[in-house]
C-alpha cells in the first residue's frame, strides 16, 4: 500500500528513488534535479490524484498543444535548510495564488490549494536531506502546468498536466553585481497581453535581447513599457528598485509587470527598517539623470532565484554606460541579508512569512 503525505500519494518506487540517489558535489543552480517529482492530470473537468513519483522523462505526442501554442505556466519558490535548521518555505501561499492567476489568464483550470501546497511540502520533506545547508543555498521548487491535448487545432486544451520538480541548488549569483542593458527597441510585455502571468512565452520573447546584451558585455536586460518606451518595467526574471537616500523607488505594478513575491516582501521589509518606499512610474531618462547627479546611488534587482542582486551599471550600448556610485550598495546588501535571515531562519520573522516543515 502506498503511503500518503496529506493529500499526496507517495508511490513505493518514489521512496526507493530517494534511497538510490547520491547528491553530486557541484550543484550550481537548477541543474541537479531531485530524484522525485509531483504529478497530477486534469481531464473531464477535474483533477485526478496528486502523486509523488520518481523523476522520469515524459512521453509526449508530437501534437501536444504546449509544444505548438505554449499554453503553459510555472512558478518558482525555495526551501532553505541552512545549518540543518528547517526546512523552511518562504511564502508558498503567494506562489499558489499567482499560479492560479496565471492559469486564469492562460485559459487553464484552477489548481486546488491542497494539490499545490501539499505537493510543495511533500517534495521538500521527502528530500530534506538533499537540501544543501550553506547560507544562500536552497531547494529550488518548480511547480508547472501545461496543456496535453493532442491535435493541431488552435483552441484551448481540455486536458492538462501539473508537476512539481525541485533542484538542490547553490546560491544563484555567487558573487558580484550585474551590468544592465536598457532595452530601447524590443519589448517584453504590452497592455492587454500576458506580462503579469508567469508563462513561458514571456521568457522566450526575452531571449534574443539577452543574447544581444551578452554580446555587448552586459549581464541582464532592463525592459521599458511597450507604449512609450520611456518607463522602467522590470528585468527578465526580476523586479527593479532604485535607492535615493532613505527612499526606495520601484515601478508600480501593472498588467505588464510580474507581481514579484520578493518585490512585495522587500517593500514591507524596507518599510519595517525605516525606509520610505515609493511605487510609481519611473522614467529611465530621469533615473539616469539622477544617477549622474548623485541623487540615486544604488539600484538592485530582486527575485526568488537571486533574492537581491545589486546593479553595477546601466547602459544603452557598450559605449554608453553609466556606473552606479555603489556597485554593492549598503541598502541593497542590508535588505538582502535581512530577507535571507528571515528565509533561512537565522533572524526574526515579524511578518509570519516562514513556513517550518520541521518534524
Ligand atoms: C518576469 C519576472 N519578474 C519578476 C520576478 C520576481 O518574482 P519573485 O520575486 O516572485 O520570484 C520573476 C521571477 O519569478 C519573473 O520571472
Amino acid at each position: 500500500m502506498s503511503q500518503t503525505y496529506k493529500s499526496i500519494r507517495i508511490s513505493d518506487d518514489a521512496s526507493q528513488a530517494i534511497k538510490d540517489f547520491t547528491l553530486p558535489e557541484d550543484l550550481a543552480f537548477g541543474k541537479v534535479m531531485a530524484p522525485v517529482m509531483i504529478e497530477a492530470d486534469y481531464a473531464n473537468g477535474k483533477w485526478g490524484d496528486f502523486n509523488l513519483v520518481p523523476y522520469r522523462k515524459l512521453t509526449l505526442d508530437p501534437t501536444c498543444k504546449t509544444l505548438h501554442y505554449a499554453q503553459e505556466i510555472f512558478e518558482g519558490l525555495k526551501a532553505y535548510h541552512t545549518n540543518g535548521d528547517g526546512p523552511f518555505l518562504f511564502r508558498p501561499e503567494e506562489n499558489f495564488h499567482r499560479f492560479n492567476l496565471s492559469a486564469q489568464r492562460m485559459a487553464m483550470p484552477d489548481l486546488p490549494r491542497d494539490g499545490f501546497m501539499d505537493g510543495v511540502e511533500a517534495i521538500t520533506k521527502y528530500c530534506s536531506h538533499l537540501i544543501p545547508q550553506s547560507s544562500g543555498d536552497s531547494f529550488y521548487i518548480r511547480p508547472f502546468m501545461f496543456a496535453t491535448d493532442n491535435n493541431l487545432g488552435i483552441k484551448p486544451s481540455e486536458t492538462f498536466k501539473f508537476m512539481i520538480l525541485a533542484s538542490p541548488s547553490q546560491a544563484y549569483f555567487s558573487s558580484g553585481s550585474v551590468k544592465v542593458l536598457v532595452e530601447r527597441n524590443a519589448v517584453r510585455a504590452c497592455p492587454g497581453g500576458v506580462g503579469h502571468a508567469k508563462t513561458g512565452g514571456n521568457y522566450a520573447a526575452s531571449l534574443l535581447s539577452m543574447i544581444e546584451a551578452k554580446k555587448a558585455g552586459f549581464d541582464q536586460v532592463l525592459w521599458l513599457d511597450a507604449v512609450t518606451k520611456t518607463n522602467i518595467e522590470e528585468m527578465s526574471g526580476m523586479n527593479f528598485f532604485a535607492v535615493y537616500g532613505d527612499k526606495i523607488r520601484t515601478p508600480n505594478l501593472s498588467e505588464t509587470i510580474l507581481n514579484g513575491i520578493t518585490r512585495k516582501s522587500i517593500i514591507k521589509l524596507a518599510n519595517h527598517l525605516g525606509y520610505e518606499v515609493e511605487e510609481q512610474e519611473m522614467s529611465i531618462d530621469q533615473l539616469i539623470a539622477d544617477i549622474k547627479e548623485g541623487k540615486c546611488t544604488e539600484c538592485f534587482a530582486c527575485g526568488t532565484a537571486v533574492i537581491i542582486t545589486p546593479i553595477r551599471s546601466l547602459g544603452n550600448s557598450a559605449n554608453d554606460i553609466i556606473e552606479l556610485a555603489h556597485a554593492e550598495g549598503p541598502v541593497s546588501m542590508k535588505l538582502r541579508q535581512e530577507l535571507l535571515n528571515i528565509q533561512e531562519g537565522t533572524g526574526e520573522d515579524p511578518f509570519g512569512w516562514r513556513i517550518s516543515l520541521k518534524d
